[in-house]
């Protein structure tokens, strides 16, 4: 479904890729902007007031994108034998289980929850790129990775 353009409206996405995210692998790039489509997704279905369920299905859809991308990253940093492997995957559990947590407050019917919802979203990503991806990427280019 397609949301109708209004002319002079322009619409500002809640989380926007900028420059200061690239990391020059060109797949894991890809994956964190994939990543802030689906939080702008979430952003969106809560300012148009949806139904819990259809925020829950979107954080489903964003939870699901989000393992696959940690695992692929974990097989890189393997791959390349990233000495901070073992705190970096702490991270990634840590927020797999935050998406839970806040799942089981939607499901509760907590609509409060959404603020601090976005909130996290956007201020781990943006926080967990800079500080941990960050940390990884001259040895995973090391192995060739791109
Ligand atoms: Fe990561
Ligand atoms: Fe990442």
């Amino acid at each position: 479904m397609h949301t109708p353009i209004v002319p002079g409206e322009t619409k500002v996405p809640f989380m926007e890729w900028s420059e200061q995210y690239r990391m020059h692998i060109e797949s894991l790039d890809q994956q964190h902007q994939a990543i802030i489509a689906l939080i702008n997704e979430v952003q969106e279905a809560i300012q148009s007031a949806a139904a819990p369920v259809v925020v829950d299905g979107i954080l489903r859809k964003l939870s699901a994108y989000a393992e696959e991308h940690f695992a692929y990253e974990e097989q890189c940093m393997e791959l390349c034998q990233f000495a901070a492997l073992t705190k970096h995957q702490c991270q990634h559990r840590e927020m797999k289980k935050a998406i839970v947590d806040f799942q089981t407050a939607i499901a509760l019917g907590n609509p409060a929850i959404y603020m601090d919802l976005l909130n996290f979203l956007m201020k781990w990503l943006h926080g967990h790129i800079l500080r941990m991806d960050m940390e990884y990427v001259r040895d995973v280019r090391s192995v060739g990775i791109r």
